[in-house]
């Protein structure tokens, strides 16, 4: 699996209050924020995702609940269970990336460095694993 994927800890800013954590573009996070989205409402057994980005990198974050974000850098594949609101996984481009296993009323962060392309996107699973091959050296 590509080292550029990892779980990058946040800072967390302890409080009898309660705790509050932070995300700041090219301090805990490689790359300029562009958009964040959220996913939630997700139904039982549903898998979302299911593509890769040719430019977009993104920070995922399980604000609530839990899941899975599973990562193929078209070589090797890894998943990586998230569970806590101060650890985030970092996904560079050119990553094929499904999330499932949503506990219920879990809530995704999701932190992108682009906004919106769907040019962007590669769909089709064949055509992700063509596309790792001939980019193997710069992703
Ligand atoms: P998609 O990226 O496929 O979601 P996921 O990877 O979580 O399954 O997006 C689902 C839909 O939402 C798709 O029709 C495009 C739309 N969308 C936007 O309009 N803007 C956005 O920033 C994102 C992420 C999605």
């Amino acid at each position: 699996m590509s080292s550029k994927c990892q779980i990058i800890s946040l800072p967390k800013i302890a409080d009898p209050r309660g705790n509050l954590s932070i995300i700041e573009e090219l301090k805990q996070i490689p790359f300029e924020i562009k958009r964040t989205y959220w996913i939630y409402d997700v139904p039982g057994g549903v898998e979302r995702g299911g593509h890769a980005y040719k430019q977009n990198e993104e920070f995922i974050v399980a604000l609530s609940g839990s899941f899975d974000v599973c990562l193929d850098d078209g070589f090797e594949k890894q998943v990586f269970s998230l569970n806590r609101s101060y650890m985030g996984l970092y996904v560079p481009k050119g990553i094929w990336r499904v999330m499932n296993n949503f506990s219920t009323n879990s809530l995704a962060l999701i932190v992108s460095s682009t906004d919106y392309d769907a040019q962007d996107y590669i769909m089709a699973y064949d055509e992700f694993l063509q596309y790792a091959k001939e980019h193997s050296d710069c992703l």
